[in-house]
């Protein structure tokens, strides 16, 4: 049975809000479900976008926007205030909302939520955790079979460039947090990030979701980064481990603790090998053991992902074809950079041939490596190639194959380096 796009109004329309109604514009199968009515900013004029229908009103009224009745309302204008006030505004009119509001969250969570209820309409909120990272429907639907232990995670993207930054460089914390400020991972007062409010924050919300139980954002004992030097970094390695800002939430009987804070961790560990702005977290169940999400925890386009992900789920649709499994037309894959191993028996020209054979295919080489030792009869070496299709690679490896030099077949992988 088809029935009506949910009418979807926007509050906010800066980092997160702009992605958002990219998404919804740049994804017409959307369309029968979703349809954005209206976008609502202060100072509204200087935020038109060319790439949002005619059909869009934009607004810096809110009662325009609440007198249209919307199906749903998008906060991400974040703050408690006025937001908060927006937000239960909606749910009272019996709107549903999507916010990726943290801080609101952290404050009101509960007197929310139960607003939503008795207003039998629903509040979401995936992007308030961990940016783009599916965390709240993993925990929710696919760890709901769980009794769960224990959600730790590097949910701070900024302390976590800054410590594993320092972890590769051996530099002091004063200048890689510079170099975060330079380079727009850190705010000009970097102090929601490393001493710790933000991902107590999150906690706060994580534990909600995980245990039902709400912890005020003082329960959350908090512990800056800012201490840590150059030194502890090589006394951590040292022991195998090396330092993040951890955010956890522990049950424990019938009671729970949470806390953030710097941590040594294994070097090898998930949270160890967490690089850069990506944020990581494990959830420990009775059952199930450990799981692991990790991804993009902030920026625009990865988060505005987990917005719209609330909103389709909203429509009790979540897949594109319904339920049914239409048959897939199959495709070559996309061009890739290819790893090739040969294992020669050594002779001049092998080499000028090989790169002869890939260069008549439009291929170009990118490294050769050949390590010193092997014998002659026996030679392994590796070429590597930029980007390519499999086709034109698979016909040079044929032409390739052909030759009589090889003691072994060439070997070709694809090189997956992220970004595919
Ligand atoms: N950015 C991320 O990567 C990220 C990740 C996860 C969650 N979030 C959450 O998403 C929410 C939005 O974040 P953001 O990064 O998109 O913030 P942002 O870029 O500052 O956007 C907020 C928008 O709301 C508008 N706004 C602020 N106060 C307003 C008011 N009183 N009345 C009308 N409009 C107002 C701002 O207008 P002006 O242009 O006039 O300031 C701006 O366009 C926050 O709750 C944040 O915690 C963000």
């Amino acid at each position: 049975m088809k029935t009506k796009p949910l009418r979807v109004a926007l509050l906010g329309f800066g980092t997160v809000g702009s992605s958002v109604a990219r998404i919804l514009c740049e994804r017409p199968e959307l369309g029968d479900r979703l349809q954005l009515t209206h976008i609502f900013n202060r100072g509204v004029a200087r935020k038109r976008a060319d790439w949002v229908p005619t059909s869009v009103a934009w607004t810096d009224d809110i009662d325009v926007v609440f007198g249209a009745k919307p199906d749903v309302v998008v906060e991400v204008v974040g703050g408690v205030d006025p937001a908060g006030g927006w937000v239960r505004r909606a749910l009272e009119q019996g709107a549903a909302v999507v916010t990726a509001n943290k801080m609101l969250l952290a404050a009101h969570g509960p007197e929310l939520l139960r607003l939503a209820v008795t207003n039998k309409t629903q509040l979401r909120f995936e992007a308030a955790v961990a940016g783009g990272v599916p965390l709240i429907h993993g925990v929710r639907e696919g760890l709901a079979g769980d009794r769960l232990l224990r959600v730790a995670g590097i949910l701070n993207g900024t302390s976590n460039f800054v410590l594993s930054t320092m972890a590769a460089s051996s530099r002091e914390m004063a200048d890689v947090l510079a170099e975060a400020q330079r380079l727009g991972y850190a705010e000009a007062d970097p102090s929601a990030d490393v001493d710790g409010h933000d991902a107590g924050a999150k906690v706060v919300v994580l534990a909600g979701i995980a245990f039902g139980r709400h912890l005020r954002l003082a329960d959350v004992p908090k512990r800056s980064i800012r201490p840590i030097s150059a030194a502890d970094f090589r006394y951590a390695s040292r022991l195998g481990c090396t330092i993040r800002q951890i955010a956890m939430v522990d049950a424990r009987g019938d009671g729970f603790n949470a806390r953030v804070g710097p941590a040594l961790v294994p070097s090898g560990s998930n949270f160890g090998l967490n690089m850069g702005a990506n944020n990581v977290i494990t959830i420990a169940g009775h059952y199930g053991g450990e799981n692991s999400f990790s991804g993009a925890g902030a920026g625009g386009p990865a988060t505005a992902v987990a917005v719209v992900s609330d909103l389709v789920s909203l429509t009790g649709r979540i897949h594109d074809q319904g339920e049914e499994w239409l048959p897939a037309k199959i495709v070559p894959p996309p061009p890739r950079p290819y790893y090739l191993r040969f294992v020669v028996r050594d002779r001049p020209g092998i080499l000028a041939s090989i790169a002869q054979l890939l260069a008549a295919q439009d291929i170009n080489l990118d490294a050769v490596l050949q390590e010193p030792g092997y014998p002659k009869d026996a030679l392994a070496f590796v070429i590597t190639v930029e980007a390519c299709e499999e086709a034109p690679l698979l016909a040079a490896l044929r032409e390739i194959e052909s030759a009589d030099f090889h003691a072994e077949p060439p070997l070709a992988l694809p090189m997956l380096l992220g970004g595919e």
